[in-house]
């Protein structure tokens, strides 16, 4: 784990233009999507996160020769010698965006052996619907040693209907229906722009996928797949916590290579707080002038082209100091409020009821020591930390820095009064915080 902290203090309006990353969502599945090739493929566009450091270690792991550019942010990734199907519990639960590998390990070996993501029983969530469907498509799971080992011996093609549009359910069940006999139907599928970057880049390898209203991904089976060159899509979650950094400080930020269209919800939501949005030609390109009096407004996650659930943290930094009430309902995530207990550090007024948070606005947030419990919580924190009175000091700093490629650089421009710390003190201060509490935090 890498402890550290952020230091926050309250900031003047950020202003400026920004450019945004490669989508981390959408980087992380791409690669593990190369296990279905042999040759060397080069991604464009990779950002220079932990995660995606994790995937590297991954998939070398498993016998791919990796070399990555971090000032062109080019990864070249030769699967030619990948020999593995094999992984251990502490790989696989560094990052959960590991299992995605399970698929297309079946389509190359028709077998895997890897640890649990999250030390989960096999039918058990969080990967039900993969483990349920990969059945249906005639693989045999079972649990030995501790591993999650499933076989097959021809993958077979099926209409697998997912009870909740998953977005890794949809990217593992597809990547291993790219090479399974005949013609696969996934409905109900999750169409999250991350998931069609993704089967843009399948198409390139040769697989032969059609979306199809309403949310179905049709897969017709293929020999083989080769080796591709990409560009990942850029970061949308990113886009919006920059837009909500900018927001709550005042501000106006432009961002050129943001695309609208694949946040209009939330977009739609800033609109109705007071912020003025405007979107360049074919939804290329977001500008945020911040209104002076923000207006509460209430909002329900949900799949794509919903209101994404990773944003529903920083948005509710945003309701903090908006005029009025809000209700949050998150619908994907039974239990993603953890930052609305560290805000309420900082002097929010919240009060949660099951899966919703009612946050009243107050005049004044106040900067206190807070603990992120992930990536977009991180980010909810450090937003509400511009406009508190004082200094937040953010611990949890591995969410932030598995997520983004050095964003508080990206604030620092635009005006953010923001640092990175990453000395021994800070795991002093985290050992403290976990002593005081009496309980091992989710860091
Ligand atoms: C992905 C994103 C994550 C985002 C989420 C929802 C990546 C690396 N991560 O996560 O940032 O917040 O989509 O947009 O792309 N579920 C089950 N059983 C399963 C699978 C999922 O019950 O087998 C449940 C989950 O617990 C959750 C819901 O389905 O309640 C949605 O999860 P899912 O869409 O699968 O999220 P991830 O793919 O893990």
């Amino acid at each position: 784990m890498n402890i550290g902290y952020l230091k926050v203090e309250q900031s003047r309006a950020l202003i400026g233009e920004v450019e945004l990353a490669g989508a981390k969502n959408a980087v992380l599945v791409t690669i593990a999507s190369l296990l279905l090739t042999s040759g060397i493929s080069v991604l464009h566009n990779v950002p220079v996160s932990a995660d995606v450091y994790e995937m590297i270690e991954l998939l070398c792991h498993l016998g791919a020769v990796i070399f990555f550019d971090t000032e062109k942010h080019q990864l070249t990734v030769d699967t030619t010698l990948v020999h593995s199907w094999t992984v251990s519990n502490a790989m696989m639960q560094k990052t959960r965006a590991s299992f995605l590998i399970m698929g297309p390990l079946l389509a190359r070996f028709g077998k895997v052996r890897i640890g649990f993501p999250g030390g989960d029983a096999i039918g058990k969530r969080p990967v039900d619907y993969h483990i349920k469907n990969f059945i249906k498509m005639g693989v045999t799971v079972y649990s030995e040693d501790d591993f999650l080992c499933a076989e097959v011996n021809d993958l077979q093609s099926a209409r697998l209907v997912l009870e909740y549009p998953s977005v890794g359910a949809t990217e593992n069940i597809m990547m291993a229906a790219t090479r399974a006999r005949g013609t696969t139907h996934i409905i109900n599928a999750a169409c999250e722009p991350e998931v069609l970057d993704l089967i843009a880049a399948l198409r390139k390898m040769g697989a032969r996928i059609i979306v199809e209203a309403p949310a179905t991904i049709i897969i017709e089976g293929v020999e083989s797949l080769h080796s591709i060159e990409h560009t990942v899509m850029v970061d949308r979650l990113e886009a919006g916590s920059l837009l909500m950094a900018a927001a709550i400080t005042g501000g106006e930020v432009h961002i050129p290579n943001a695309c609208a269209y694949v946040l209009d919800v939330f977009l739609l939501k800033l609109e109705e707080m007071g912020h003025t949005i405007t979107v360049g030609p074919n939804g290329q390109g977001i500008h945020l002038k911040a209104t002076r009096t923000p207006q509460a407004v209430s909002f329900k996650t949900g799949p794509y082209p919903g209101f994404p659930t990773d944003l529903q943290a920083p948005m509710m930094a945003l309701q903090c100091v908006a005029q009025g009430t809000s209700v949050i309902e998150e619908t994907v995530f039974e239990n993603r409020f953890h930052h609305a207990h560290e805000l309420v550090k900082m002097s929010a007024s919240i009060k949660i009821e099951q899966n919703k948070a009612i946050v009243t606005g107050v005049d004044m947030l106040h900067g206190a020591e807070v603990v992120a419990s992930d990536i977009r919580a991180s980010t909810a924190l450090v937003i509400a930390g511009l406009v508190a009175q004082g200094t937040t000091t953010v611990l949890g700093l591995h969410h932030w820095k598995r997520g983004y490629e050095q964003e508080e650089k990206k604030l620092q421009r635009l005006g953010a009064v923001i640092s990175l710390h990453e000395d021994d003190m800070s795991a002093l201060i985290l050992q403290q915080v976990q002593d005081e509490r009496g309980k091992n935090l989710d860091l």
